[in-house]
């Protein structure tokens, strides 16, 4: 396994000539979208046709061609993608659900851009990590190849850059955690920012650590950012276990004073950068995303001992339900297919209305107890029995 090196922004796979004019051309479907509000057409037949004359023509559904991918590391390949002109463009931080026909079945899953267009037709980037026992991310690493069409959803999550009085940006990441925030980074450097970036990465292995010759560069090209690699020697879940402690943190993070901070990675280290946050008189802004739910201990610790609860859907169906997971997989196990996206509470593709009882967010033990609230189903557990529209 190499690990290749990531040309520089300027020199990113622009569109292909007949990629432009496809695009260019694809605005023509527009005098149809009225027809198929009435009911006149159905978006699937003119989906149908327009397929046959371009492969990513599509009324509304944003398609998305592959133009390149490339190793940033021994298992995580950079996809490069091609939207058509139904895509309006992300924020630098932001990730989308990306979805692949798989033997003949649509699965979804979200990734996060490492580089982004602004809508203007460019290149999209984002990064996929094999995952063992993987079907969606080992399927997409393994099989797909330029040329081929994938569906993308809006972006979402709210990472953002420094405010223009921080006088800096500390990017925190954990393990997969780099990728929005080296999208972050890279958009933040391309505008000409001149502020000072630091980004620290946790990984396990030096040697396993993402876009590290993408980093290197640009920090050759950037005198202000400045990266460094903190391998921690252990498996992912001894990482996740020994996540670094606020002392830790604050000895990294000495001149970390007024920054604008934003941290990923998983919960463990999400909890242990917001501890130290929280025990330091900071005066810049700090922003967090956590790609796991707390871990099992942790997300029992903060409920009272798992009790078993009667979960009503609209169908009629009533379950036993555990409170100490979230509704979304015990829903799953129980047969029923609630939409979903991220599966950590940022997407909102879950959202689902909960007329009675109580959930707990296990990401931080809050109670909603109101009726008629909308939950996510992804990181809410039941903590009474529920009555939900769904
Ligand atoms: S699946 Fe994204 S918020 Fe629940």
């Amino acid at each position: 396994m190499s690990t290749l090196t990531l040309p520089a922004p300027a020199q990113r796979a622009r569109p292909s000539a007949r990629a432009s004019i496809a695009r260019a051309l694809h605005p023509l479907l527009s005098p149809l979208r009225p027809l198929v509000r009435r009911g006149w057409l159905a978006e699937s037949a003119v989906d149908a046709c327009s397929t046959l004359l371009h492969p990513t023509w599509r009324l509304t559904r944003v398609m998305a061609r592959v133009v390149g991918r490339q190793w940033v590391a021994p298992d995580m390949l950079a996809v490069r993608l091609q939207p058509n002109a139904n895509w309006r463009g992300a924020r630098p931080g932001q990730h989308v659900m990306l979805t692949v026909d798989i033997a003949g079945v649509r699965h979804s899953r979200s990734y996060s851009l490492t580089g982004t267009d602004n809508g203007r037709g460019q290149v999209l980037e984002l990064a996929v990590r094999r995952v063992p026992g993987g079907r969606v991310s080992n399927h997409l690493i393994d099989a797909l190849r330029p040329g081929d069409v994938v569906e993308l959803g809006a972006p979402f999550g709210e990472l953002q850059g420094a405010a223009p009085a921080e006088p800096g940006l500390l990017l925190l990441a954990a393990g997969s955690g780099i990728t929005p925030l080296l999208g972050l980074a890279r958009a933040a450097l391309a505008a000409g920012e001149t502020r000072p970036i630091v980004l620290l990465q946790y990984v396990r292995d030096a040697a396993l650590q993402p876009y590290a010759d993408a980093l290197r560069q640009l920090a050759a090209r950037h005198p202000n950012l400045r990266s460094a690699v903190i391998a921690t020697g252990d498996t992912l879940q001894q990482m996740q276990a020994h996540a670094p402690s606020a002392a830790q943190l604050a000895a990294w993070l000495s001149d970390a004073d007024a920054q604008a901070v934003r941290a990923c990675g998983p919960a463990p280290f999400i909890e242990a950068v917001q501890s130290w946050w929280d025990g330091c008189a900071r005066r810049g802004s700090l922003q967090v995303e956590a790609f796991t739910l707390p871990a099992a201990g942790a997300a029992a610790s903060a409920l009272d001992a798992a009790r078993s609860v009667s979960v009503r859907l609209a169908s009629g169906r009533t379950l036993q339900l555990s409170t100490a997971q979230a509704l979304l997989p015990q829903l799953e196990a129980a047969g029923e297919r609630p939409a979903h996206g991220c599966r950590m509470g940022i997407c909102n593709t879950c959202a689902c209305r909960k007329k009675s009882g109580s959930v707990r967010d296990l990401r931080n033990g809050h109670l909603q107890a109101e009726p008629d609230e909308t939950i996510r189903l992804c990181v809410n557990a039941p903590a009474t029995d529920l009555e939900l529209d769904l």
